[in-house]
């Protein structure tokens, strides 16, 4: 993939094939797509099982602010974080990475122009609870069964994937999705169980 994406760069460049660039931009750009899906599938057929290690949700969220921030503003789009007082959860920190950015992109792209995505983390009913709001176009009482099942996609140039590899790493981590959807916007909440701290006999 890495060999036709070079010489379809190296060939578009070349004088003879300057009235075809466009052809050329939009086979570049099919490649890219082709290869982004890919790998996004390949994530989600990884069968290893995932290491946890006992850390702060809010850690994992904060860091991942500046590039969240960097996405909707390039939309032109709102962010808010409102992260609570919650105890460390047993987490794999690339995974709740791609679940949390998977996550954040749909709401973002779900929305018009100068809406607001909020990411929360609270305590609710003994479990954590990380909520990812938005207030898009929401998700068609029909579509709700269907999403997250791989390949799944109304956009033009989805994957389909996010979501399915969002159920993947939750089902790893022992957590549930909810989804709350209507026309004024969608939340997605991720419950994570606490972890039981050993008792001293
Ligand atoms: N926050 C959201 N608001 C509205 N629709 C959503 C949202 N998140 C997911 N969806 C719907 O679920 C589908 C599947 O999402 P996803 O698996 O991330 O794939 P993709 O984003 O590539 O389409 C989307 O195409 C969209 O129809
Ligand atoms: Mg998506």
């Amino acid at each position: 993939m890495t060999t036709v994406r070079g010489y379809l760069q190296l060939l578009g460049k070349k004088p003879e094939y300057a009235a075809r660039k466009a052809t050329f931009d939009l086979m570049i750009s099919e490649v890219d797509r082709a290869n982004a899906i890919i790998t996004e599938f390949l994530s989600l057929a990884q069968t290893k099982q995932t290491e946890l290690k006992s850390q702060d949700l809010n850690n994992i969220l904060n860091n991942l602010y500046p590039h969240i921030e960097a996405d909707a503003f390039t939309q032109n789009k709102q962010i808010r974080f409102i992260l609570g007082e919650i105890p460390n959860l047993e987490l794999n920190r690339s995974e709740i990475t791609q679940l949390v950015l998977n996550l954040t992109r749909n709401g973002l792209e779900a929305m018009q122009e100068r809406g607001c995505l909020t990411v929360k983390s609270y305590v609710e009913d003994c479990k954590v609870v990380l909520g990812i709001a938005d207030v898009g176009c929401g998700i068609p009482p029909e579509n709700l069964r269907k999403v997250g099942t791989p390949f799944f996609t109304t956009k033009d140039s989805g994957t389909g994937l996010g979501l399915a590899i969002c159920y993947k790493i939750a089902e790893s981590h022992n957590a549930k999705i909810d989804i709350d959807s209507s026309f004024r916007g969608t939340t997605f909440s991720i419950s994570f169980p606490i972890p039981v701290v050993p008792q001293k006999a």
